[in-house]
């Protein structure tokens, strides 16, 4: 039977085919190193889900979905330096092990290279394919523009952090799934469906993604735990415990965020205790479990066999409850 992990495999040995490391190494070995630190690969095997569930053949999507993982890996490199992250999948980030320079120049050349990959396919597709691709990345951009932006922002509100993560995150696991769709020439709704499904899951994605920045255990979450709390970022978690807190605890967390302790150790665990007793931790978890069910939904409208959606589902729910 297909699952995932017969995908993510699929997809590991296709990627390990096309990585190649030439002169100048110094330009090469960063992007073979992040590529090869692994990673879910949860946005490739969705394009390779999504075009067989729409009846196409998974292998005529390897590339989207190598175009769509080295993408994302470029958009972490730069991330990894916006956010000053020393560690990545449990590793130095690559403007740690090397320098911030290299990781500007090899994730640029990482970027054009995903472009690169979508050129094998026939016109029509290449170009339809071009144009969800194109709007995504800059979309990104534009999401990680807000990210930095209400770092020093006081009035940021939910609502605005919900257009913020649509962008830097969501967009592209529903551009994955929506590519992965034109591949199988899947009809014009049903690319917008599984795009609306790709959107929910990416908004509890980063829901989830934020609350395991604080919560995460360190033994296996492979980035450092606080890294958001130390750069102020305006998170779910930071926004609802504003809401919720008592006003003494809401004045503590403002002044919190205003300030770069050297040992932020203090800082964090301060905050960590606000996230938990204003409720904000659990109203968290109750998003990340809403944003799943309305993904849930625009599934169960989708017209496609019963058994090929159990694997959508499956993955959903898996990702739900991941705790990397
Ligand atoms: C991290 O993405 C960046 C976000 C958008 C939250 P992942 O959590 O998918 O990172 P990897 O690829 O599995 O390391
Ligand atoms: C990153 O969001 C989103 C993109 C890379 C576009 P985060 O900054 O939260 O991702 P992590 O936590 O560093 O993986
Ligand atoms: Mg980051
Ligand atoms: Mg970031
Ligand atoms: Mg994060």
């Amino acid at each position: 039977m297909i699952d995932i992990d017969f995908f993510r495999k699929i997809f590991n040995s296709y990627l390990v085919k096309k990585l190649s490391t030439k002169d100048p190494l110094s330009l090469y070995e960063p992007i073979s190193y992040i590529m090869e630190l692994g990673g879910k690969r949860l946005r490739p095997i969705l394009t390779l889900i999504s075009t067989d569930v729409f009846g196409g053949n998974y292998e005529e999507a390897l590339d989207v979905a190598l175009a769509i993982e080295v993408f994302h890996n470029f958009s972490l490199v730069h991330d990894d330096i916006m956010d000053s992250a020393p560690i990545r999948r449990g590793e130095k980030t690559v403007h740690k092990k090397w320098n911030i320079n290299t990781g500007i120049l090899s994730g640029d050349v990482m970027l054009i290279n995903s472009y690169q990959y979508l050129e094998n396919y026939e016109p029509d597709l290449f170009k339809q394919l071009l144009k969800v691709f194109s709007k995504t990345a800059i979309e990104v951009c534009e999401g990680q523009q807000y990210d930095m932006d209400f770092e020093s922002c006081d009035h940021v509100t939910i609502s605005d952090y919900l257009k913020m993560i649509k962008y830097k995150t969501a967009v592209l696991v529903a551009a994955a799934m929506k590519m992965g769709a034109i591949v199988a020439r899947a009809s014009e709704k049903s690319q917008t469906a599984i795009y609306d499904y790709g959107i929910n899951l990416g908004i509890a994605f980063q829901l989830q993604d934020d609350y395991l920045d604080a919560f995460g255990d360190p033994k296996n979450f492979g980035k450092q735990v606080g890294g958001d709390i130390i750069e102020n970022k305006k998170t779910y978690l930071y926004l609802k415990a504003l809401e919720l807190a008592t006003s003494e605890d809401r004045n503590e967390l403002k002044n919190l965020f205003s300030i770069r302790p050297t040992d932020p150790q203090e800082k964090i665990q301060t905050v960590k205790e606000i996230f938990v007793n204003s409720g904000a931790a659990e109203e968290t978890r109750n998003q990340i479990k809403n944003y799943t069910q309305l993904a849930f939904e625009i599934l169960d409208e989708i017209e496609v066999p019963q058994d090929k959606k159990r694997i959508i589902r499956e993955f959903g729910t898996k990702l739900m409850n991941r705790e990397v």
